[in-house]
């Protein structure tokens, strides 16, 4: 039988050493004379940011910076970014920093071009039209939202996270360029590198992974093991700062096609309502959820172990091994537990509500996940 596919990517990935130089043409091969510059209160201070803005001048590029961004983006903060962006006329946008940057910029450039605010978009393919041509530069190794349609944002009333879905946010460029990573403390570099590996390896055994989708996130797996102790490390070490942004890609294009699985559904509500990094609730809960989808995600587990040497035996014993080399590397990490996070078994079963409530990771799930089963897992990562 004839296998059938769909597959999903930006119009163009461009990656390497000082890429950042090719910003200017990038804007103008999408036509765009008047910029809408999305970064962090920090990044936009740094002398990399001066850089870039002193590029843009000389190449007679107009600019406005919204740089209005402190943590996980609220609602408000995509809308106040969407409206700077009319207000100044902009007529392109690029988000340069972590995952909550480019999320707000993405949603921008869709805000703009639609009008209203982003909870009007919250959910799936909710966005009418398309939006601004938009560039995403990403300064960590994490979330691969670079390469992927969601923006997430807290609904701060209804202390509750929630994502635009929509094709309309896919970037027409993405430029990854491993020297802005360079800088990045070890404790982020871990957090945020955990949360690519959680995308690499929930959209391996995702329900929905495929002949195109599982040889790319076996590959960012390899790349994200080997680079991730490296980068944390030895922080100025370029070669693994360059490993993990490619292997954080091409974990972002297997989430971006496979979906991810219950361990973001679980670790979502942390981040609601606990304000718990990305990252860190991911983080945490990898190893107890892969625990959990024993006997079903053997074989795939396996895999990955053998790949990267680890364990011998059966499908079962190399999979428990890859587990627990996975909690040694949360270890090395200093990983925090849910009770360090302040968060206590009363908690468990309101939160497993709220995630039952992210349903399309949990459905992408390789086995089956009720309440109950997230306490389980909530109580073995307290
Ligand atoms: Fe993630």
């Amino acid at each position: 039988m004839i296998k059938k596919f769909k597959f999903l990517c930006n119009p163009q990935v461009i990656y390497g050493e000082n890429s950042i130089s090719q910003l200017p043409e990038v804007i103008k091969s999408l036509g765009g004379k008047n910029l809408l510059l999305v970064a962090d209160k920090n990044f936009a201070g740094t002398d990399i940011f001066a850089g870039i803005k002193r590029q843009l001048k000389e190449q007679g590029i107009a600019f406005s910076v919204f740089d209005e961004l402190m943590g996980e983006p609220s609602t408000g903060t995509g809308d106040d970014c969407a409206a700077a962006g009319i207000k100044n006329g902009c007529d392109i946008v690029c988000g340069i920093g972590g995952g909550s940057t480019l999320d707000t910029a993405k949603a921008a450039a869709v805000l703009i071009t639609n009008k209203g605010s982003v909870r009007d978009y919250q959910g799936l393919d909710k966005v009418p039209g398309p939006g601004l041509p938009k560039i995403m530069i990403p300064t960590t190794a994490g979330t691969g939202s670079e390469v992927t349609f969601t923006a997430v944002f807290i609904r701060k009333d209804e202390k509750k996270k929630g994502g635009i879905n929509s094709r309309f946010l896919y970037p027409e460029t993405a430029i990854l360029d491993p020297v802005l990573t360079l800088t990045l403390p070890p404790a982020v570099t871990a957090s945020t590198g955990l949360d690519a590996l959680c995308h690499a390896i929930e959209s391996f055994v995702s329900k929905k992974a495929d002949f195109i989708t599982e040889p790319v996130s076996l590959s960012a797996i390899k790349l994200i093991w080997k680079s991730l102790p490296s980068a944390y490390e030895k922080g100025d070490s370029l070669e693994a700062r360059a490993d993990m942004l490619y292997g954080s890609f091409l974990a972002g294009v297997g989430l971006a096609n496979a979906g991810v699985t219950a361990v973001h559904s679980i670790s979502y509500p942390l981040g609601g309502v606990f304000g718990v990094a990305h990252g860190v609730g991911n983080g945490l809960l990898l190893p107890y959820v892969l625990e959990f989808d024993m006997p079903e995600s053997a074989s795939k587990i396996a895999r990955i172990a053998e790949e990267l040497n680890i364990g011998s035996g059966s499908d079962i014993e190399k999979a428990g091994r890859f587990i627990t080399e996975l909690k040694n590397l949360l270890k090395k990490f200093k990983m925090p537990g849910l009770k360090d996070l302040g968060i206590s078994p009363d908690n468990f079963a309101s939160l497993a509500e709220d995630a039952m409530k992210i349903a399309v990771p949990i459905e992408n799930n390789p086995k089956p996940v009720k309440p109950a089963d997230i306490v389980k897992i909530y109580k073995n990562a307290y």
